[in-house]
């Protein structure tokens, strides 16, 4: 094995990542035990919910993919872990195409035919009720990213293969969007997992603020998990660097994770 480096993901990857997130979620409370009650019994359906939801997200123009890859004994190129990070706030919508663009109907199309693919491959592992627990809880606690907290660059996702972790991997992922968040003078944040929050913390999330299972009506309440940690910008004499702007509409600064696939 080389030295594993970070790159962005093609969307042909996508089922590669598929399965290292459905390997590394595949014990969660929440993606496991939640949403998956069936896992054992079709350990392989796991990975269709991964990849329904990243072939919808991969084009949302907002999100950037970044991969862990290092080669296995043959020389080939793997993908051991993968930090899907959201720009929310003003910077987003400016990475966004314009509106006539026509690569903006690829995220329609593609939650389309996401829909078509559930009805012929189903995904016997997932209770129905709760697959889209965490689409469904977003817009409860979305008001957290509002004010000095509105721009942000947001982790949605972080997994690690089970035999690359404990390697620095994760750390590595996080501190690409940490670095992006800097350079930008806005903060970074992310909604940690049961037994996460050290980890958040010892990589550089500094601040805890607010959860994930917050707001009325939000269906992640009876999860243990969601502890949102943050990484503010450094403050420069008695003035915070880029921080300017405050949420006049909060609807727009919810991320909002995949749309039914
Ligand atoms: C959580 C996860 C992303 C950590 O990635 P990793 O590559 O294993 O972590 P690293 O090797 O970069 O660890 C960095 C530091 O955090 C520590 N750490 C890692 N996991 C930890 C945990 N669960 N609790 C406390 N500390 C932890 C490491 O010991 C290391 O500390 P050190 O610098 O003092 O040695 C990875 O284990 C994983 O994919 N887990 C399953 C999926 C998941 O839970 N994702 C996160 C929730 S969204």
């Amino acid at each position: 094995m080389s030295a594993p480096k970070l790159r962005y993901a093609s969307y042909s990857e996508l089922p590669e990542i598929a399965h290292v997130m459905a390997l590394a979620f595949f014990d969660d409370n929440l993606f496991g035990d939640i949403v998956h009650p069936h896992r054992n019994q079709f350990p392989n359906d796991v990975d269709l919910y991964w990849l329904r939801r990243a072939r919808v997200n991969f084009w949302d123009y907002r999100w950037r993919w970044v991969v862990a890859v290092d080669r296995d004994k043959n020389g080939k190129e793997v993908i051991v872990g993968i930090a899907q990070w959201e720009r929310l706030g003003d910077g987003g919508k400016k990475m966004e195409c314009w509106w006539f663009d026509p690569r903006n109907l690829l995220k329609p199309l593609s939650c389309t035919a996401m829909g078509l693919h559930t009805l012929i491959w189903p995904n016997r592992a997932s209770d129905p009720i709760d697959e889209d627990i965490v689409e469904r809880a977003y817009p409860c606690f979305g008001d957290v990213w509002s004010g000095e907290r509105a721009e942000s660059w947001y982790l949605e996702y972080l997994a690690l293969h089970p035999d690359f972790q404990g390697k620095g991997l994760g750390r590595m992922l996080v501190k690409w969007g940490l670095d992006r968040a800097e350079e930008e003078g806005i903060c970074a944040s992310v909604a940690s997992t049961r037994g996460k929050d050290r980890f958040y913390q010892k990589v550089g999330f500094e601040e805890q603020y607010g959860n994930a299972g917050e707001g009325e009506g939000n269906p992640l309440a009876k999860v243990e998990t969601g502890n949102m940690f943050w990484k503010m910008p450094k403050l420069s004499g008695q003035m915070t660097v880029g921080t300017a702007q405050t949420a006049t509409d909060n609807s727009s600064q919810v991320p909002k994770g995949s749309t039914g696939a």
